[in-house]
């Protein structure tokens, strides 16, 4: 029953706004509870944060699971990003796992830009987010630097000679998912590991990770929600 919910919310197009909100929270509230139980009370508190300060469009686990890659990579060398921010709650649990390890933030914060006829849940400017305000959630964190524009077409020359031990991709759109891993593959470390959002629920992330990485030796790898991630070889 609540997996038949998981996948239907995430089929729920973003114009029908009390939909996807009622729906989502039930899911939340539930996953919540077993986090709480498996993880401990700090983990499931911080989640729970998140969820009411901002307005969080992953669900608990897809949280948590962005929350325990950053933490377990935090001990490489190389840097973390995230592409596709919004209002900040993925952020800030990668924020909350990283330590101190630099973390790049992209936004264009006008929302979706290329959203096209591969891409039919989502529509053009859908996710507008104030960067002043998402600077302030984040602000209590080390290392955290903004790229307000367009990846990579604006921003990518920022990080263009880094490395990257954790990549969390949450774009939602075929030509963004294509350009962001088309410019991630090749900076990865070996052993880092790139996460995206939406694999499973939107034909574009999932059209995209199937083109770029069908010619790589990594495989993909599917998890329990919407999410999928690989690990780079070395
Ligand atoms: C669904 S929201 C992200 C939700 C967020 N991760 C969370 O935890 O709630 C998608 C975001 O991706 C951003 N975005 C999409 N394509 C982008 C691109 N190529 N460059 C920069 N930002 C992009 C949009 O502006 C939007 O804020």
């Amino acid at each position: 029953m609540l997996q038949t919910l998981v996948r239907l919310e995430g089929k729920i197009p973003t114009r029908f706004r009390y939909t996807r909100h009622m729906s989502r929270a039930f899911i939340h509230s539930f996953q919540l509870r077993i986090l709480g139980f498996y993880k401990g009370a700090a983990i499931r508190d911080l989640v729970k944060r998140v969820h009411h300060e901002v307005d969080c469009q992953i669900l608990s686990n897809e949280g948590y699971m962005a929350y325990s890659l950053a933490r377990a990579q935090s001990t490489m060398d190389g840097v973390m990003a995230e592409v596709g921010t919004y209002q900040g709650a993925s952020a800030k649990l990668i924020c909350a796992a990283k330590g101190d390890t630099e973390f790049h933030v992209f936004d264009t914060f006008c929302g979706l830009l290329d959203a096209s006829e591969e891409d039919p849940l989502f529509r053009q400017h859908d996710y507008a987010a104030s960067e002043e305000s998402v600077r302030k959630y984040l602000a209590d964190y080390p290392n955290v630097i903004f790229h307000k524009g367009l990846f990579p077409a604006d921003t990518g020359s920022d990080v263009a000679d880094k490395k990257f031990s954790f990549v969390n991709l949450d774009v939602d759109t075929y030509a963004s998912t294509r350009d962001c891993l088309e410019f991630f593959y090749p900076r990865l470390l070996p052993g880092g590991i790139l996460l995206s959002h939406d694999y499973a629920q939107a034909e574009g992330v999932r059209k995209a990770f199937d083109e770029v990485l069908g010619t790589k030796p990594e495989s993909i790898i599917e998890l329990p929600e919407s999410q999928c991630m690989f690990v780079k070889q070395g």
